[in-house]
């Protein structure tokens, strides 16, 4: 059966640029991006695992590991990760699993017959600290992915796990947010100390709480 948002992410253990992942364990606690690519020595994913190597700073901030894949065998990716290093300008810092065998994108159903019956789409999975799928995304090949936008909804995430808020469209960091319909009036009140604004009864709006 498919994925569904906080399903527990299948657990595996395959090869990578950084040696035999086992999955669970090389997250630990903390929140991962994976992230499948059609193939290697392409343009498109050149400039995506430049990308995400690059943001290494911001997804540390945020406690998230990035793993990428693709059915491309390991020699092949050792040798592509040389030409994302020279021509993205960065080290490589994340590890991207050899999924010959396709145990990996079976299990998280990135193969779409329909759109190529052999290589992954670029599928993105945001996985928490327990192990529990956040967000599923499916691009097509020929879309590089907005890898700040996976960063904002991350924050979202964080944000709306720790305070009984949820944020409205085009959020970002240090904007107002919504008070979930589930809290009363009184109790928004004590939640929320710096106030809100009841534009409806069902549309709450207050500043973000951790700001
Ligand atoms: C790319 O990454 O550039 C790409 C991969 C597959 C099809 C089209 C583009």
């Amino acid at each position: 059966m498919a994925l569904r948002l906080g399903d527990e992410a299948p657990d595996f253990v395959q090869e990578s640029t950084v040696g035999t992942i086992d999955f669970h364990k090389w997250k630990e606690n903390s929140w991962a991006v994976l992230f499948s690519h059609p193939a290697d020595f392409t343009p498109v994913c050149t400039t995506e695992l430049g990308t995400v190597a690059k943001l290494k700073p911001e997804f540390d901030k945020r406690n998230i590991k990035a793993i990428g894949l693709s059915v491309d065998p390991l020699d092949s990716h050792r040798a592509w990760v040389s030409d994302i290093e020279e021509t993205q300008n960065t080290k490589l810092n994340f590890p991207i699993v050899a999924d010959g065998d396709r145990k990996v994108s079976m299990l998280y159903d990135m193969i779409h017959p329909e759109a190529n019956a052999t290589l992954t789409v670029r599928s993105v999975f945001i996985i928490d600290p327990n192990n529990k799928v956040r967000l599923m995304l499916t691009y097509p090949a020929s879309a590089g992915r907005n890898f700040q936008e996976l960063l904002r909804v991350i924050d979202s995430l964080q944000l709306t796990d720790r305070y009984k808020v949820a944020t409205p469209a085009d959020w970002k960091q240090g904007d107002d947010v919504v008070i979930v319909p589930a809290v009363s009036d009184a109790d928004a009140k004590q939640m929320f100390p710096k106030g809100f604004k009841a534009i409806k009864p069902y549309l709450r709006i207050t500043p973000q709480p951790d700001k």
